[in-house]
């Protein structure tokens, strides 16, 4: 397939515009850790992962702008992606996470999976000693099950991994990890972190 139209950003431009519209800590974190779990969906389906990290890198982009006001959520940060001349599936998948219409092909649906268990796994990690290193299956599916432990996370978003993007909980408790180990050192998820 002849992609000539496509230009995908690079990762330093990427966090460039990251440190530019960000000023939490926190929001670095997720947008990073959404970005490792992109990244790892985006070879379990065979995809093109820098495409599918980009959209994890970004999908919250203007959440300190728009938390107050969410019907704007993502669509500002939609804005200033077109000003950056981003692509539009990539966009589309920033949209998406937020607003259902979106969710258009399995990029876009993906994202909303890859956000939650991002939440979800940052919230394991940080009650451990090590953080993300060594983390298990079997431990975040406890885990995953004591309502009163993360409340904020969208748990039926990983509940329904199997239904929305075909993957069984526990190997997309697997990828979710392995997504979030592959960016502890930057989410200060290590236990030197
Ligand atoms: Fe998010």
């Amino acid at each position: 397939m002849v992609r000539l139209a496509f230009r995908v950003m690079d990762r330093e431009q990427a966090l460039r515009l990251l440190r530019d519209k960000t000023s939490k800590d926190v929001t670095v974190r997720h947008l990073i850790t959404v970005e490792g779990v992109m990244r790892r969906l985006a070879e379990h389906f065979e995809q093109d992962a820098d495409r599918w990290g980009l959209a994890g890198l970004f999908h919250d982009l203007d959440m300190e702008l728009t938390h107050a006001d969410l019907s704007r959520h993502a669509y500002l940060a939609a804005e200033w992606l077109r000003e950056e001349g981003v692509d539009e599936d990539i966009i589309n998948a920033v949209l998406a996470h937020a607003h259902e219409q979106y969710q258009t092909d399995l990029m876009s649906r993906a994202i909303v999976q890859a956000d939650a268990v991002a939440g979800f796994l940052v919230a394991c990690a940080l009650v451990r000693p090590t953080k993300s290193e060594g983390m298990k299956v079997s431990s975040c599916k406890k885990k995953l099950k004591e309502k009163s432990f993360a409340p904020g996370v969208e748990r039926e978003e990983i509940w329904s991994c199997e239904e929305k993007i075909g993957i069984a909980l526990d190997d997309f408790l697997a990828i979710g990890i392995e997504g979030i180990q592959s960016v502890a050192e930057e989410a200060g998820l290590t236990s030197a972190g």
